[in-house]
This record gives structure tokens, sequence and C-alpha cells, in this order.
């Protein structure tokens, strides 16, 4: 998988668990792949963007993530790391439980809530602020507090009330349904849930360390967890692990792990955080709910690029309060590398979500002679040649007329992040396909006229008014930004953010055609900064192709694609001088020189009295300062990519 892959990949996550309340792999693949991205050293967004349906809260200091830690060895590194960084020998560590909830922040002004938001992307959360305001127990004043004071913790379902509510099976675990429950457009809804909360964070205030942070919250009014615990070292910190571990079936809320901080809050602001987590704690969690089966059947599933997905399908077994039937098999190296096999025995884990993995397989109740599974040849859907792509473990199917890939590109083209056509939902995709109504992505907009000569109220499902519906939100969308644009074509490694490199770079529908329809686009593409090998070859190939290219003009026939409006940035940047200093979380400098270089503007290293922006990052020096006396007009980094032109 490449960085990009692995980025799109985490964000496609991201959105299932955070904004759709529907996780599609476990915890513990999740945390595997984040894994991977910071071994590897890629940048991957905290949570998701906050649902439009909502109004946006620009959080006054990051939510930021934790780090997972898994084992001892895990723990021993971190206390290594943070006492080398600060060159300390002994440290304070609290240790507090991590509620299996939906974090939440709280703003007070002299003591009166004025705003409440969800995590959102970490920057931007999600405006939910009559919504906590249902909670019983949620403090709406603070009598005798003066000035800003920011709350933060987890809202959650107790496992009881879970039961209770969840007599219909509408979600698929506590922590899903109090999300769900909060993120409601309608506050009522909210208040008939049993939302709870725990508080574990305050930003303002004199406390000193996290343990006094605690008490004051319970002094003001709030919710804290009783189980908490000031460890001197590691053993005390496993102690508290393995004490709260061996009796988190008694608490009656889920709990997915031990968060360990350091309890000095001066040593926080000295080891400062990365892009997505603080550097001062560190989350220990449990080991996933395990259960063993028999596994039926492997089937291959086909993917929107084609890659194929192996899929166990699984004798039911209930792993931890949750029926499961089917696993994840990730891809074909996986399967060989377990040598998982159909009729084995196997032990299949979750941790709190849907669809879990298979750890291992029992070897010991293998029958003789149970044969390897064989990956197939050929497409299980078009029966095309498939082929395995160097260095990836990725096996795909090279047909491009495939159904089963074509279907996956119209799903991705009409989803949220894609043309975002509210209500055509994956099963209509495949039923207007199946009618013939839908053959390739630029057929959406003819939908209507193909209607006019079917009749669609004979088939099951439709109504006047739902066709109706869909017909207004796909006219609604027939005006679409370059960018967003080439992301729903659903090229391969072609994501939000390559989409967004590319529209800066072509700045218009047309040019972009003229310039990717020549032979030369592989060297061209090279020169975009953040466009590597494989996302060039991969946009080389998608435009030599002469279907796609009709395809295109197609598609394009029946929209407006907005051009990237140049001129209104580079007015303002053209000509100034620009300075940086501290660290850029989205960008590296080099980058932030060449788009500003590109708008006109000229870089400079130091400040002095001609320079007309100073750009901030994170621990700024000391241009800062100097800027700062010169009267020189500052931003920071997050208003600067969007003088440019670059959402975060
Ligand atoms: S501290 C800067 N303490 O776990 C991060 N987080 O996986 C501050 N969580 O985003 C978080 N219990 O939503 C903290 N006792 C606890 C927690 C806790 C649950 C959540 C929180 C965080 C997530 C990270």
């Amino acid at each position: 998988m490449t960085n990009q892959e692995l980025r799109q990949k985490i964000k496609h996550h991201n959105v299932l668990y955070y904004q759709e309340n529907n996780p599609e792999i476990t915890d513990a693949e999740y945390d595997e792949l984040k894994k991977r991205a910071t071994e590897i050293g890629v940048d991957t967004q905290v949570g998701c963007d906050p649902d439009r349906r909502f109004a946006k809260v620009r959080h006054a200091e990051p939510m930021l993530s934790l780090n997972n830690a898994y084992n001892q060895k895990d723990i021993e590194e971190f206390l290594a790391r943070v006492k080398k960084s600060l060159n300390i020998g002994k440290l304070e560590i609290i240790c507090e439980l991590k509620i299996d909830g939906l974090s939440f922040s709280a703003v007070y002004e002299d003591g009166a809530l004025i705003q409440a938001a969800t995590r959102g992307n970490g920057s931007e959360g999600e405006d939910i602020t009559s919504n906590i305001m249902t909670i019983e127990g949620f403090p709406k004043v603070l009598p005798g507090v003066k000035g800003r004071l920011e709350v933060r913790g987890e809202v959650y379902i107790s496992n009881s009330d879970f039961i209770e509510l969840n007599k219909n099976n509408d979600f698929a675990n506590p922590r899903n349904a109090a999300a769900g429950s909060l993120r409601q457009l309608n506050p009522e809804v909210t208040a008939s849930r049993p939302l709870k909360y725990f508080a574990y964070c305050l930003i303002g205030g004199t406390a000193v360390t996290q343990f006094e942070v605690l008490n004051r919250l319970e002094e003001l009014g709030f919710c804290v967890n009783e189980h908490r615990f000031l460890a001197k070292n590691l053993d005390e910190m496993l102690q508290f692990y393995d004490k709260i571990y061996s009796k988190r079936c008694n608490l009656n809320y889920d709990i997915d792990g031990i968060v360990y901080k350091l309890n000095n809050l001066e040593l926080h602001n000295r080891l400062g955080s990365t892009n997505t987590f603080p550097r001062w704690a560190i989350a220990h969690k449990f080991p996933a709910a395990r259960g063993k089966t028999k596994l039926k059947r492997i089937i291959v599933q086909v993917g929107r690029t084609g890659l194929l997905t192996p899929v166990a399908e699984l004798e039911a077994i209930n792993v931890g309060g949750v029926l499961i039937s089917r696993a994840s098999l990730h891809n074909y190296d996986e399967i060989i590398r377990k040598d998982i096999r159909e009729g084995d025995i196997v032990v299949v884990a979750r941790a709190g979500d849907v669809i879990p993995h298979i750890v291992e397989v029992d070897r010991s109740s293998r029958l003789p002679n149970t044969p390897k599974f064989v990956f197939p040849k050929t497409c299980p859907e078009c029966g095309s040649r498939v082929e395995k792509v160097d260095e990836e473990a990725a096996i795909r199917c090279s047909g491009v007329t495939c159904k089963a890939q074509l279907i996956e590109r119209l799903k991705h083209f009409v989803s949220k992040e894609a043309f975002d056509i509210t209500g055509f939902s994956d099963k209509h995709v495949e039923s207007f396909h199946n009618l013939g109504l839908i053959e390739q992505i630029s057929d959406i907009f003819t939908l209507e006229k193909q209607l006019s000569q079917f009749n669609l109220q004979e088939h099951h499902g439709w109504g006047k008014k739902s066709i109706a519906n869909l017909l207004n939100s796909i006219n609604s969308r027939r005006t679409i930004s370059l960018d967003r644009f080439i992301h729903s074509l659903g090229i391969r490694f072609v994501g939000q953010h390559v989409a967004k490199l590319l529209a800066n770079h072509y700045v218009s529908f047309e040019n972009l055609m003229a310039k990717l329809s020549n032979n030369q686009v592989f060297h061209e593409l090279l020169h975009i900064d953040g466009i590597g090998e494989k996302i060039a070859e991969s946009i080389s190939l998608f435009f030599s192709e002469q279907h796609n290219i009709e395809m295109l003009n197609e598609l394009a026939s029946h929209l407006k694609i907005l051009p990237v409006d140049n001129n209104k940035r580079s007015a303002a940047i053209s000509g100034k001088v620009v300075v940086f200093t501290g660290t850029l979380l989205t960008l590296s400098r080099a980058e932030a020189k060449k788009q500003a270089e590109s708008l006109g503007a000229k870089v400079a290293s130091d400040v002095s009295r001609s320079t007309d922006l100073l750009v901030v990052g994170d621990k700024p020096g000391s241009k800062y300062k100097k800027a700062l006396t010169l009267g020189i007009k500052i931003l920071n980094e997050k208003q600067w990519c969007e003088m440019i032109g670059l959402s975060v």
C-alpha cells in the first residue's frame, strides 16, 4: 500500500467511524493502520471533517487523539522517550480509564456554558450546544467562575442503558449509540437518550497537575471518573492496568484501555504534541475480545479500483456480545502468512465494532488433506485476468469493463466525499445498473431523460416522491468545484489531497484535459509538488485510455465545473514579502515556500521592516517576537492555508 493509499484508507475508516457511527473494521485493525502510518511517517487526520448539517466550531486548541501502546515494551519506550526529552529521572504518572465514547468540548464564558462541540477533524468540530445541554447533570452554570474555561471529556451510554435502548438492534454497540444520539439535529431526540459523560480535561484555570484538574472538575460539579491513580513507576502503572482490566466487566460502561498522562502540566507544555497526539500521554489498549469458530468459506470481493479483497464467512459466533459471521482477511498475503484455509477453526477478535479479523488458525483441529486456499486467477465478477502489483500485497482485476469495479466507482462518485448526491444509496446504484439505466458515470446525469421512457414505479421500492427527490438532488449537484470533480472520478491514488493539487495546478477542467490527454503526461505530473511516480503513473494510465477521455467529455457536458479562483488568492499575496517561522503542521517548509512563490509572493528568511506577513507554525522562534514589535501582520497556519485556498 502506498502512503497515499494508507492515508486515504484511514480517512475512509474515519468517516465510517466518526461521521456515520458505523465502522467496517475493528478498532484493532484501525489501530494497526494508524500504527503503520506513524511508523513510516505518514501524517493522518484525527477523526473526520464535521458533518455539514451542523454548524462548524473551530477549537481554540486542537482536540488530539492519543498514541497507542499494546504491551509493556511500548510503555517502557514511552517513559524512556519522555525522560530523555525532559532530561528527568523520575516522573509522576496519572492513570485514568480510557472511556470508549465520543469526545466533547464545552466552553464556558464567565461561568456560563456558551458552546459545546464534537471533536470533528480535531481542528473543527460540530456544534452540539443544545444537545449537550440535555445531558442530565451537565453543568450549564459554574458559579463564581470568571473568564474562559474549556472542559473536555467523553460522552457515553452505560451498558445497561444500552441494552434497554437497543431492543430493536439499531446500534452496533454503546459507543455508536452515544455518537448517534449526541449528533442529532433535533435536541429532543438527544434528550430522550440515556447519555452520560465523564470530564477529564480543563483548559484555563490554575491547576498545575492533572490530579488537581480532576479534583477541580469535580468541585465545579462535573462527573469525573472515580478510578484514577498516581503512579510513580512502570510497575505501579501496570498494576493499575491489571486491576482495571480484571474488573472492567463490572464497570457498566465500555473502556478500551488505560490512559497514562504526566501529572505535571508544565511538562505537557515542554513536551508539546505531534500533529495527531500529545507527547505527554499514551493509551495502553486492552487486547481485543476473542472467540473460536469455523471458517466456512472465503469469498473474494472486487472494489472500485479492481482490488480483490478476501472475506471470511464464519459459523456465527458471539464475541463479547456481538454476533459475528464475517471477518476481514485483508489481502492474499495475509491468507498465506497465517495459512488460513476453508474449513479451518479460527480465532476471531473484535474490539467494539462490526467486522472482526482472524487472529490465527487452530492447526490442531485442521482435518487432514484440507487444501490450501487458492486465490482466483480470474476476477470472480467479470472473469478478466487478475494481476499482482509489485511491492503491494494487492491483487487486482485487470478488466476495464468489470461490472463490480464500475459499480464501486459509481458508489464512490455519488458518495458524500465526492459528488455528494443525497439519497443515492449503494442499493440505488446497483438497481439502476441492473435495470440498464446507468452503464457509466455520465448516465447519472441523463437519468431523468431515461426515466421518462421507463416506468420505475413498477419496480419495487420506488414511489413518485422518492424518484422526484433523487432527480432533484442529482440536478442540484450539476455545478461542482474542479478538485471535487477530480476526486469523484475514483482514479487510483487520487484522493482529496491529490485532487486538490491537480486542481490548483491545472486551474480549469479544459486546461486539465488539454494537458493530460497528451503523451508527456507522466513527466509533466512529476513537476507538481506532492505527486510522486506512483500517482503520476496511475493518472497517466487513466488519461491514456480513450474510453476514459470520452467518458470525461460526456460527463463534463452535463456539468458546470468551476475553475480554481487564482486571481482572488494571488491578489492578496502577490508582491508581498512573506516569512515563515515555527513548525508547519500541514505543509513542509519547501512546499509552503513554493506555493507562496507561485502566487507571486517573495519568501524571505528573516523578519524586517519590509516584511508584509509572518506565518507562524508550532513553537515559533524570535521572528515572532520581532514581528510583534514591528507590528507586522501575523497569520497562523490555518489562516495562511485559507488565504492561499488550501483547506486543511
Ligand atoms: S485525554 C490530547 N483521557 O480517547 C488527548 N482521552 O483515542 C486528550 N479518551 O480523543 C485525551 N478517555 O476522546 C483522555 N481519560 C481520558 C480518555 C480519553 C477516553 C478518548 C478521547 C481521545 C481518545 C483517543
